[in-house]
């Protein structure tokens, strides 16, 4: 495994993948668990070699979010990175990434500023800016992206269509802890009591699931979220039946496939999560 710590050692060893080898590249924040595997595991079987980035992305964070304290377990990832088997791994510096003078960025649109994007404005401006940059230094054919940030996803999804990028965008099931939580690196912030309360979030879409229709799965997700929320710790932000593609919230009588997402603070956690309905 070849570690660059610059865009110019990324150039360099990027330039070293022979022409006909398929680049499969997955986007990280560090703090590695099993779901960011999975998306290698997912890279690996859809190309021959495989890139890794891990950079806590500045620009992605709002102020009083938790960009200072999200944990950064460098050594830990590299060594995880190299038991998956990953080619190349690509940690860059703030200021090699973003060096002073930086003027232009990339837009998400109307469908960056509602759910998420409203509760983090900027966020995923932030996110396709980084995104974009790693695309472009990367040049990976194919790159996997979690659905348990369905929002994200849909954005990058939507950035490549409207940029007209060359690269094919994955994505992959999220991977939850046998009781059902996604994991998150930022699982790591919940004290035993907020992590049980955290788990109305999987319960709640898992009720909602089961049901065929949007005011019935609706019903069932609140009967779980308006009791987590009688705990103060439980501060539920927004549970809203959306189009994957364009996360444009659905009318209540809407058919096929609708994506149920549901956010949380959950003691001074923010928590997403998300399911797909299969309504009538
Ligand atoms: P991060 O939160 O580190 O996540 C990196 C990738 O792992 C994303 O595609 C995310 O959707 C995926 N992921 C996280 N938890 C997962 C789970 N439980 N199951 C499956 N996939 C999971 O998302 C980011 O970083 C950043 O916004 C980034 C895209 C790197 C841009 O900075």
């Amino acid at each position: 495994m070849r570690v660059a710590r610059s865009i110019a050692e990324l150039t360099g060893l990027r330039a070293e993948v022979p022409p006909g080898r398929r680049v499969g590249f997955v986007a990280t924040m560090g703090a590695l668990h099993a779901g960011h595997a999975s998306l290698v595991e997912q890279a690996r079987a859809l190309s021959d070699t495989v890139a890794v980035s891990i950079f806590v992305n500045p620009l992605q964070f709002g102020p009083g979010e938790d960009y200072a304290r999200y944990p950064r377990p460098l050594e830990a990832d590299l060594e995880r990175c190299a038991a998956l088997g990953v080619d190349l791994v690509f940690v860059p510096a703030v200021g090699d990434l973003y060096p002073p003078g930086r003027q232009v960025s990339v837009s998400a649109g109307t469908m960056g500023t509602v759910l998420e994007g409203a509760a983090r404005p900027g966020h995923f401006d932030g996110v396709l800016t980084v995104v974009l940059k790693l695309f472009n230094l990367v040049r990976p054919q194919v790159a996997v992206f979690g659905r348990k940030d369905a929002q994200q996803l849909a954005c990058i999804q939507r950035m490549v269509l409207d940029l007209n990028l060359d690269v094919r965008v994955v994505g992959a099931p999220t991977v939850r802890e046998p009781d059902g939580l996604a994991l998150s690196s930022r699982n790591v912030f919940l004290s035993p009591t907020e992590r049980a309360l955290a788990l109305d979030l999987p319960t709640a879409l898992e009720r909602a699931a089961a049901h065929r229709t949007l005011p019935e799965a609706l019903a069932a997700a609140h009967a779980v979220l308006d009791r987590a929320g009688l705990d103060p710790e439980f501060d539920l932000d927004y549970l809203t039946a959306v189009s994957p593609e364009t996360f444009a919230e659905v009318a209540h009588d809407a058919g096929g496939d609708v994506l149920l997402t549901v956010a949380a603070t959950v003691g001074s956690t923010r928590l997403i999560d998300n399911t797909l309905l299969d309504l009538r």
